[in-house]
């Protein structure tokens, strides 16, 4: 199959990456969202990042120029006419993503392959939203997409062989590695990683250590990049919340359980860098232990 023009619904923090990585692999991208500005907000990201990568030498000013140049803006589904593929990236809800879907099923080639970048939505379930479940898949990015190497390919029952192929061989064009995963609760990273931070919380409660210094081994002691409270703070602490409540839900197992400071967190309202205070206190503008709480 011969792919020249990607369609990405959603232009967020994940369709605007997805969208980026595309462009800059030399495919032309056609941006939707449910408004222009929202649209503009997204290419308006894209090229912050652009620009710093010329900054940094690693792309010219020709290279980010030819990128821009690669992506148009779709606020109608007019245009997945015109796609080879689609990529799915807006919010995280079976019934949002149902009435994308079945709107681009209406619309789209026959062809074309309909992919979700949902971290927690049974892709099975999706599938049943569309008239070709065989052309139908999970493509599972992380975040942010022009760093993060991985892409998890996801199959549902009905979804082929065929297409499996060529959605691994778009994200290897992508600059991306993949792996293949049953569609499972959580795929594979957010099951690991939910029954990993499963015991960091365990660990806080039980007063094992303190939560930097529950941090500071993670990074120091097993080279991960971020401590898990960090990297929660950046990720906002209600995503991680619903990580856990869908792999509860999932599997009925306890070391799934959301664990009750993080519930109790969440209703506070302290949801990490969005709004200023998660574990750690950022109001000053710099990472700081909070003082005004007992975890
Ligand atoms: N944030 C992450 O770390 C991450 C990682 C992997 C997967 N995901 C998944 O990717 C998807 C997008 O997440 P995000 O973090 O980019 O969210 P986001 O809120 O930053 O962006 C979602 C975008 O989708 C748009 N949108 C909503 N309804 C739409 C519609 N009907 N048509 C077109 N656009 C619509 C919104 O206006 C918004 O701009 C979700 O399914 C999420 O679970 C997120």
């Amino acid at each position: 199959m011969n792919i020249k023009n990607i369609m990405v619904i959603g232009s967020g923090l994940m369709g605007s990456g997805i969208a980026q990585v595309a462009a800059q692999a030399g495919y032309n991208v056609i941006l939707n969202d449910v408004k222009m500005e929202l649209i503009e907000k997204g290419l308006n990201s894209i090229t912050k990042i652009l620009e710093g990568q010329v900054k940094k030498e690693k792309i010219t000013a020709a290279d980010k120029d030819a990128t821009l140049s690669r992506i148009s803006k779709a606020p109608s589904f007019d245009e997945a006419k015109k796609a080879d593929f689609i990529i799915e990236a807006a919010f995280e809800n079976f019934d949002v993503k149902k009435s994308i879907f079945e709107k681009l099923d209406a619309v789209c080639r026959e062809d074309v392959i309909l992919a979700t970048n949902t971290s927690s939505i049974p892709i099975t379930s999706l599938a049943t939203t569309v008239k070709r479940p065989d052309k139908f898949i999970g493509m599972h990015f992380f975040s942010p997409v022009p760093l993060m190497r991985l892409v998890e390919i996801i199959p549902g029952l009905k979804t082929s062989e065929d297409t499996v192929k060529i959605t691994q061989e778009l994200a290897v064009n992508l600059k991306k590695e993949t792996v293949r995963v049953k569609d499972v609760p959580g795929f594979l990273v957010n099951r690991i990683n939910a029954a990993f931070r499963a015991e960091v919380f365990t660990c806080l409660l039980e007063g094992v250590a303190s939560l930097e210094d529950i941090d500071k081994a993670v990074k120091l002691g097993l080279n991960h990049p971020m401590g898990p409270f960090e990297l929660n703070d950046a990720v906002g602490l209600d995503i991680g919340l619903n990580v856990f409540r869908t792999l509860y839900e999932g599997y009925k197992d306890k070391k799934f359980r959301p664990p009750l400071i993080l519930e109790k967190m969440v209703q506070s309202g302290d949801l990490g860098k969005k709004t200023g205070k998660g574990w750690y206190d950022y109001t000053s503008g710099e990472k700081k232990p909070r003082k005004d709480v007992n975890f």
